[in-house]
């Protein structure tokens, strides 16, 4: 058994590019019967950014609702919040102990962000040492995490070498697990989708709003009668990523044979996108309307994760002498 563990960021309604990019692929990773998955939403590192309270919150709801309504399985696994162990805040105070002030000096996420932000915190600074005690809080093996994480994975090893190095073995040295291939998920002005771009596709708002994002997708002047390239137009690429192979060659053939205008090819992706989700969306408008059954789920996966970070954390507490 395997232990996974990942932090997710909570930035708001889970858009398509964050759904094809890394909440399927973690939820089917999760169904592998020789792991066990800890996956959990980093709110207390959202702190460095975030100073509304609502927000803060409905962000959590928000995110926590699209990996319920894409069928994570939280009783297989661990679905928590990460406020609400607050064990990992003593486990960070002995890391930043053993950590030295260079690296985190150094930190490209934290140069990176200094340098845009007026407002560095502190809470930037240590950014890296939270999140290496979220992961060695819970004895985690193996972390999924994209290339921009990298860093901070090694940070985190050093700091469990550190640690073992000064009071014996203790914590456990985990392995990330980068995924080279990350998709790359288009936005509707075809750069990559994001919710900084403003560029992004919300499956989870109501038809209406939904087609209009669609219908907002960028193409060239091309006019309908004419044959249309697939290669670079950001309506097929979206397309693509979504349909079954025949639906995919029979879109070819549209683009190919001309008198198919890009509204249709719109209207298309509208109505596969309705299809292929009808389920989730609805489990997703269900749940935001019931919040208690999110709540439901968090406190018990809470639960669970406390009573793992409760044994490592008496570990470590009687190393340091306490
Ligand atoms: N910093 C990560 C990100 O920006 C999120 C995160 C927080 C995380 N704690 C973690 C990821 C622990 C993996 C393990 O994506």
């Amino acid at each position: 058994m395997a232990r996974i563990l990942t932090g997710i960021q909570s930035s708001g309604i889970p858009h398509l590019g964050n759904i094809l990019g890394a909440i399927t692929p973690a939820i089917t990773l999760s169904k592998d019967p020789k792991n066990e998955s800890l996956f959990f939403i980093a709110d207390m590192h959202s702190l460095t950014t975030i100073r509304n309270s609502e927000l803060l919150k409905e962000n959590t709801y928000s995110t926590a609702a699209a990996w319920l309504a894409f069928g994570f399985n939280t009783d297989r696994n661990i679905f928590y919040r990460q406020s609400d162990i607050p064990e990992v805040c003593e486990l960070m105070w002995y890391l930043n102990c053993i950590t030295p002030y260079p690296m985190l000096a150094n930190a490209h996420s934290f140069k990176d962000k200094s340098n845009k932000l007026h407002n560095v915190n502190a809470g930037l600074f240590t950014y890296p040492v939270l999140m290496a005690a979220d992961i060695l809080l819970y004895d985690a093996e193996i972390i999924p995490v994209g290339k921009d994480q990298k860093q901070h994975l090694e940070m985190t090893r050093d700091m469990a070498k550190t640690f073992n190095h000064t009071y014996g073995e203790t914590l456990i040295e985990p392995e990330s697990q980068i995924d080279e291939r990350l998709m790359i998920i288009p936005g509707t002005d075809g750069q990559k989708m994001s919710k900084s771009y403003n560029n992004f596709i919300n499956i989870f708002l109501p038809d209406k709003k939904l087609r209009k994002q669609i219908m907002g997708i960028q193409t060239d002047s091309t006019p309908m009668e004419d044959p249309k390239e697939t290669a670079n137009c950001n309506v097929f690429k979206l397309y693509k990523l979504l349909a079954s192979k025949e639906q995919i060659e029979e879109m070819e053939g549209n683009y190919k044979d001309g008198n198919y205008g890009y509204g249709h090819a719109k209207q298309a992706l509208y109505e596969l996108i309705v299809d292929k989700y009808v389920l989730e969306r609805a489990r997703f408008n269900e749940l935001m309307s019931n919040k208690e059954l999110i709540e439901k789920e968090l406190q018990k996966g809470a639960e669970r994760a406390r009573a793992i970070a409760r044994i490592v954390l008496d570990r470590v507490r009687a190393k340091v002498g306490y």
